[in-house]
Order: C-alpha cells, then structure tokens, then sequence
C-alpha cells in the first residue's frame, strides 16, 4: 500500500509519516512538498523526509503556476474575505491539492493524507480539490483519527519517534507561508483582547511594524494590462518576482499586516495575524486603476462578485462551475484595465500618487467646475424630475392620508 503525503517538514506532517507506517500496516509513505514560494523552508527537507520514514521525496514547484491560475485571477476579481483577509493560504490549497493527485496518480497511490485537524479550513480545501479531480481517492486525515490533542502531545510524539524539531514550546504559532502571505495563528493571539507583538523581533518575517519603517516615504509606479500587474518602476517582471520585490519594498514600509477576528467554514470564529505587504500593494493600485476605466455600473456590480469569490475561494471551492464562470465576467471587466498607478509606501501606508490609463473614462473637459461645452447644466432639472418621481409620488399621498 503506498499514501502520497503532503509534507512541509513542520511538527504536524513530520509526526504523520510514522504514524501512518504504525497505523496503516508500514505503508510506503511518498512525501510531496508543494513549493509556493516559502522559500528556506524546503532547504534539507529530502534528508529529513527520509530519515522520518519516508521513501521519497517529490518537491513540486508551483511558484509559476500559484501566481498566473491562482493569485492574479483573485487579484482581479478583487476578492477579499470579510474585508481584510487576501486569502494567502486559501488558494494554495487547491493548486497543491491538484498536484497531489497527479503525484498519486503517477505512482500509482491508494490513499493521499494531509495534515489538517479537524477544526480548519485547510482540510476542507485540500479534500474538495482531491474530489474535483479523483472522486474516489482514499483521503487520509490523521488528526481526525489519532488520539494525539495538543501539539504539546505532538512534540513528545516526535520526541519519542526521534524525529528531529527546530521548534521550542512556547514560539509554536500555527504559520503558513508561501510567496504571497504568511499566516500566525495561536498562543497569545487566541484572544483577540491581545495586541499582537509585532516590535517583538522574530514575530514579523516579511517586513517590519509601521513605527519600524523608515521616516521617508517610498515612491513605486506599477503597470498593469488587462488586470494584471506587468511592470514595477518601468521594468517588467514575471509574476513571481513582482511579488517578491513588492514583498520587499512594502515590508520594508510597514504595509499589509492585518489583524482578524475570521469566520471559518467549520463555523466557529478564530483569530489571525496576516503579513501580505505584496499582496497589499497590488490590491491597492489594481482597484485604483479600475477607479478610473471602468464604468459605474460595471464597478459596483463587480463589487458584489469579488465578496462571493472571496467567500467561494476561502471556502476551498475552487474548481466549481460558479468560481470559473465569475472568473469568466471579471475576465471581461479587465480588458480596459491598463495603465500606470504611482503610489507612496509610508509607515504602513499606501497613499495615491497618481494613475492613468489610454482607456480611462474620467474626463477633465465634463466634469471640470471650470467653463465646459459638453454638460448643459439645465439637462440636470429634467433629470431629477423623473429620478425623483417614486419619492415625489410617495410624499404626495403621505400628504393626503
Ligand atoms: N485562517 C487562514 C485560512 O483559513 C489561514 C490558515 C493557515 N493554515 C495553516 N495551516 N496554518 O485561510
Ligand atoms: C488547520 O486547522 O489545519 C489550520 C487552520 C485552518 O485550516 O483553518
């Protein structure tokens, strides 16, 4: 029998390997690390994998893909969850969930397993991406099996297998990280009563505390063509190093860290810190820029589409027929949207700078308080006669009762 593993190297996926070979009859357990951009942490992780029990290792590099099929789709949709979350390990989860398969496909897997307790969100995204694309895997999900409570009776699982740990009792926040976001959920921050640390060296890991950054502000331009991020300061970049250099220059400013008391599938609240300094930046300058080249009705329905992506993507309901089709209309909301947005970065700021576009609908010459030829100011009477008429009429016969 062989299990195809999502594997991080952390304590959760670390304890599952010989957990799984003493409780699934020594199973062959292949670990698959999804490389979304996390970075340091795949350094050494084949040797540790093995050592833990593991057969192989397959690290997958997703970078490329997280950011064109995943993250810019959302970006454009403007998709935040209830108004501050930028969804950073939400849609990853799909993308990995779908590499899973193709792995366990590949080797020909009886089971895929994955590390999320029982009282996430993540499980409930890892599994629906394994149902859209082999609806009858075997999907195994250890906290929601094991006897194991607390990630204290973690550690001394892990002591007692001899696996090796580089993490202390008390730092033990609950992280994930990937090129777009680092998540910190846990210790002090279960209550929402607490200020998180963020003077505190070591919290944050993409930037520093707004009262850390410099006193002198930033200026960055960004180009976007068809709802997409092209250009950073005149030169053209990919996609995956857009977000890094944004990362970069926002977290060096303070910006993106964000405070949530969220709403979970599962149902009940929890409480997270966000760093998303890239993220922040480029959901700035993209709303900026529609500002200005979309039309008003167009806009404000798209508003009311963003909220229900939002909810659709940090529901793990990725590959469904609803998310592509709003995928398709903000597609087609996005083919004016090209231009230039200049921004100040200033200690946890994004301030305008100015933005243009050839297909900006804003124009001077009408709506100018100065002299002009096209409005005709006496239109406007007519106008709001027959817009005012249902509360005229309703006043009217308020009056005669
Ligand atoms: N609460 C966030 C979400 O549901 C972050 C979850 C972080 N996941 C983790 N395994 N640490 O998207
Ligand atoms: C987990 O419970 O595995 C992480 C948090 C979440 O999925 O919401």
């Amino acid at each position: 029998k062989k299990v195809v593993l999502a594997y991080s190297g952390g304590l959760d996926t670390s304890i599952i390997i010989p957990w799984l070979k003493e409780n699934y009859n020594n199973c062959e357990v292949i670990a698959v690390a999804a490389d979304v951009g996390q970075g340091a942490e795949l350094a050494g992780l084949e040797e540790k994998a093995k050592k833990t029990g593991a057969s192989k290792l397959y690290i997958a590099d997703l970078k490329k893909a997280f950011v064109e099929e995943y993250i810019w789709p959302t970006l454009k949709a403007g998709a935040v969850y209830e108004n501050k979350y930028l969804l950073g390990t939400s849609f990853a989860r799909p993308l990995i969930g779908k590499r899973l398969v193709e792995i366990a496909e590949a080797e020909g897997a009886d089971a895929i397993c994955h590390g999320c307790t029982g009282k996430g969100n993540d499980q409930v995204r890892f599994e629906l991406a394994i149902k859209a694309f082999a609806p009858t895997m075997k999907i195994i999900a250890p906290w929601r099996e094991w006897s194991i409570k607390s990630r204290d009776e973690e550690i001394d699982y892990a002591q007692a297998h001899n696996i090796p740990l580089n993490i202390t009792r008390e730092t033990n926040y609950s992280k994930d990280k990937n090129l777009w976001h680092l998540s910190h959920e846990g210790l002090d921050l279960e209550d929402p009563s607490n200020e998180p640390q963020y003077n505190k060296p070591g919290f944050l890991e993409l930037g520093v505390s707004p009262e850390q950054a410099p006193d002198k502000p930033t200026y960055i331009t960004l180009t976007f063509e068809k709802g997409i991020p092209v250009a950073l300061n005149g030169s053209r970049l990919c996609g995956v190093d857009m977000i890094a250099q944004l990362n970069k220059l926002g977290g060096e400013n303070g910006i993106g860290i964000t405070d949530i008391v969220e709403n979970r599938l599962v149902g009940m609240k929890s409480r997270g810190v966000y760093e998303t300094p890239g993220g922040a930046i480029l959901y700035h300058a993209h709303n900026k820029l529609e500002e200005l080249c979309l039309d008003r009705d167009t806009y404000h329905y798209k508003q009311g589409v963003g909220l229900k992506f939002a909810e659709l993507v940090y529901f793990g309901q990725w590959f469904t027929p609803l998310r592509e089709a709003l995928s398709a209309f903000v597609d087609s909301t996005q083919q004016t949207v090209t231009g230039e947005v200049k921004l100040k970065l200033y200690k946890g700021n994004i301030i305008d700078a100015g933005v243009s576009s050839p297909y900006s609908l804003y124009d001077e010459d009408i709506a100018t308080f100065s002299e002009d030829e096209v409005y005709n100011q006496a239109d406007a009477a007519g106008f709001i006669n027959l817009f005012g008429l249902p509360i005229q009429v309703q006043a009217m016969k308020k009056q005669k009762k």
